[in-house]
């Protein structure tokens, strides 16, 4: 039993903000700064009040609707986000109530950047288990939140946004092999290290980072895992037709596709426009270039991520 994909589905919040738009904010950058280290040219900020849930809600409704599910069909829902509505219940709980789904399972991953890639894994496997036959995978970030708008060298990286995918049990080939990791003993180098106590914020509440450190790791697992999805599937890489490798910046990219040996033309990438939105980047790149046409049916995609924790994985998929 194969776990396949029947919808992709995005949404991003607001209009464009460019590199421009932020340093006319008193930010201290400038366009050409953050376009040469990161290839970012704009993002997008979700307004104030609005959740990852309400992100993550109309990207699940395009998936749905390209799929031809109902949602009180669906018997399984994830949600990757570190950045959910509230403490509890789950952002994958809410989105269930927003679509009027009752008694799928539901829950949240937090595996930061690779929660995409980690919630898929899941999905795949609680399909190929037998057990479930219709699930919602969702990756829904408002990364705005928790990024010190002081800090120049992580504020101009990130952005809002959701993507979703509709997954179906099928006696067709999907997803052909997951996997997925994780180095605890890497935490220091990117984290919100805050915490609520007693009704007050403890700790530091904004994102932090070692972004060289975090470079080198990255480039480092996203090879790795590449290889290791596309052994088990018993491909070579140069038979995988797209990458769809978490969009953080597009030095790390175009150093994963050289090393794995896949050009440029065969890479998804959305970071110029979209900046890094972690657990919602590699959803929003896939829904992309399924609507654009440049993913085709019978085609083999692999997507990956990596993020803090550290944590890393990869799928690979026949679409
Ligand atoms: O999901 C994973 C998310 N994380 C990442 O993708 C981050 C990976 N790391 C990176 O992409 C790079 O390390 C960065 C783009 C974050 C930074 O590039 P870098 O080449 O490592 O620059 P740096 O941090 O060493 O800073 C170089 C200079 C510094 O100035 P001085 O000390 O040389 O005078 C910074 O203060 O660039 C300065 N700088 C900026 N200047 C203009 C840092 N941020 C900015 C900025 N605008 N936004």
């Amino acid at each position: 039993m194969y776990s396949r994909l029947i919808g992709t589905g995005s949404f991003l919040p607001g209009n464009p903000v460019s590199n421009a738009d932020l340093a006319g904010r008193g930010i201290d950058t400038n366009d050409d700064w953050i376009v040469t280290r990161t290839g970012i040219r704009s993002r997008h900020l979700a307004a104030p009040g609005v959740t990852s849930s309400e992100l993550g809600l109309e990207a699940a409704r395009r998936a749905l609707d390209m799929a031809g599910v109902d949602a009180a069909d669906l018997d399984l829902i994830i949600v990757a986000t570190s950045t959910p509505d509230f403490i509890f219940p789950s952002t994958a709980c809410l989105i269930q109530g927003k679509l009027g789904n009752k008694g799928a399972t539901a829950f949240d991953v937090q595996a930061v950047c690779a929660g995409f890639a980690y919630a898929l894994g899941i999905a795949d496997k609680f399909i190929a288990s037998g057990s479930h036959k219709k699930a919602l995978v969702i990756g829904a970030e408002v990364f705005s939140r928790i990024l010190d708008w002081q800090d120049r060298g992580t504020c101009v990286l990130f952005g809002d946004g959701a993507g979703a995918i509709v997954l179906e049990a099928s006696d067709k080939p999907g997803i052909l092999a997951t996997a997925l990791h994780a180095d605890g003993s890497q935490s220091g180098i990117l984290n919100v290290p805050g915490q609520i106590c007693g009704g007050q914020v403890t700790g530091d509440p904004f994102l932090r980072m070692d972004g060289q450190a975090v470079f080198k790791f990255a480039v480092r697992v996203l090879s790795e895992v590449a290889e290791e999805v596309c052994a088990a599937a018993g491909l070579s890489t140069a038979e995988v037709d797209w990458l769809i490798p978490h969009q953080a910046n597009i030095r790390i990219i175009e150093a994963t596709g050289k090393k794995l040996g896949v050009d440029r033309g065969r890479i998804i990438v959305t970071v110029d426009r979209h900046g890094n939105t972690s657990a919602a980047s590699v959803p929003l790149a896939l829904d992309e270039a399924v609507r654009d046409g440049r993913i085709r049916r019978g085609q083999k995609v692999l997507v990956e991520g990596v993020g803090g924790g550290f944590t890393w994985g990869a799928a690979l998929f026949e679409f």
